[in-house]
């Protein structure tokens, strides 16, 4: 059987913990996997100025896909004062690695199942089945932003936008300007990957969760290229809410709802809202997925105070894993992986402290491991 090539990235603060514990699952289920490592994380950042040096980009250029830990990011001012004394007032500037690995590789899909395991003490209700698709290539996220705007950008705003009337008399340096840029082919290519999981997965409603009454043209072109490809599915239902309504929906309702898709700012907010509806972010996995590479990580941050303690609840990184075997198609493992994190939350012995418990990262990947048949 040829062997999957997948690149091994914990990252830093807990990424290693919640690696440590992918690593026990992936010896239990014996996947036929070369697992290649990869530097990124605080560390290189404050050593070599750069979070995601190129070698790790090269070396991503030659495996299947990746499993990522966590990242610490910080804003650009915090993250410079941290970089070692030769490398202070260079120029290096900090920009998140996990949102360009996303750019980089084109992986414009984010997805981010949030589904309520029974018997777990922290969910909502347990009848929740979400999945959330979230744009991850561009919008608020793509970061073409000024600060101060620079003259050219706005003398033709000025020019170009009665709006603008308001800012004339502002000072530039005064101004900070970040850009919602939305292209048709993006709002098409995540409308259409949620379709075709509702499609494949037999649910019979897709929800778009845009603001298109205020933010017109940007959540507009989503929406309308969400009408489209709607009509190819004739069978699945098409909701429009806005977001604001849909943060409300979610918790009143959430029940009712199966596949969501928005757009990268929103996605990134209701995916968390969605995450706490099922147990918080320790149960939180997700995949981020283009047409010929994909990296899967659980959605929670680095925690830095608790890194290296193994406290932290590790069922976000292995129901990631869970992601990464659909994706290599590798479905029996994948289901059968699932059964064993369900059946371990079921019987409830076992809990991080999240849940309640004093159970180690380690001692919760073990449970899950001695339940894989
Ligand atoms: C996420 C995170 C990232 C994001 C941060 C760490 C840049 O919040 O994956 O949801 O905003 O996309
Ligand atoms: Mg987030």
């Amino acid at each position: 059987m040829s062997k999957h090539r997948i690149a091994w990235l914990p990252g830093d603060g807990v990424g290693n913990d919640v690696m440590e514990a992918g690593k026990i699952i992936l010896n239990k289920i014996k996947l036929a996997a070369e697992y290649i490592p990869g530097d990124v994380g605080w560390e290189f950042w404050c050593k070599e100025g750069d979070p995601l040096p190129e070698r790790t980009i090269e070396m991503l250029k030659t495996v299947d896909c990746a499993l990522f830990g966590a990242i610490t990011s910080k804003p650009k001012e915090e993250a410079a004062k941290e970089l070692i004394p030769e490398l202070q007032n260079k120029g290096y500037i900090y920009s998140s690695p996990i949102v360009r690995l996303r750019q980089i590789f084109d992986l414009y899909i984010n997805q981010r199942p949030c589904k309520a395991y029974p018997g777990n003490p922290l969910v909502y209700r347990e009848d929740i089945n979400l999945i959330v698709f979230r744009e991850n290539t561009e919008g608020l996220y793509s970061g073409i932003e000024y600060h101060p705007v620079p003259d050219e950008i706005y003398q033709a705003l000025i020019k170009t936008h009665p709006k603008m009337k308001k800012f004339i008399n502002v000072n530039q340096n005064d101004l900070a300007l970040s850009c919602r840029i939305f292209s048709r082919d993006a709002c098409k290519r995540i409308v259409k990957a949620a379709f075709k999981y509702a499609d494949e997965h037999n649910f019979s409603s897709v929800t778009v969760i845009e603001k298109p009454n205020v933010i017109r043209e940007t959540s507009g072109l989503m929406l309308r290229e969400a009408r489209k490809v709607a009509k190819e599915y004739p069978y699945i239902q098409l909701w429009e809410v806005n977001v604001d309504a849909m943060a409300m929906w979610l918790i009143k309702n959430p029940q009712k709802y199966s596949v969501l898709v928005t757009s990268n700012m929103f996605g990134d907010i209701i995916s968390d809202l969605c995450a706490q509806l099922v147990g918080g972010l320790g149960f939180a996995s997700s995949g981020n997925i283009g047409d010929n590479f994909a990296l899967f990580e659980p959605t929670h941050g680095s925690a830095p105070k608790y890194a290296g303690q193994f406290k932290v609840n590790p069922t976000a990184m292995i129901l990631s894993i869970k992601m990464m075997l659909d994706y290599l198609n590798e479905k029996e493992l994948a289901n059968k992986l699932e059964g064993a994190i369900a059946e371990t939350i079921q019987e409830s012995k076992i809990r991080t402290y999240d849940m309640g418990g004093n159970s180690s990262t380690i001692e919760m990947a073990e449970a899950i491991a001695s339940k894989i048949s």
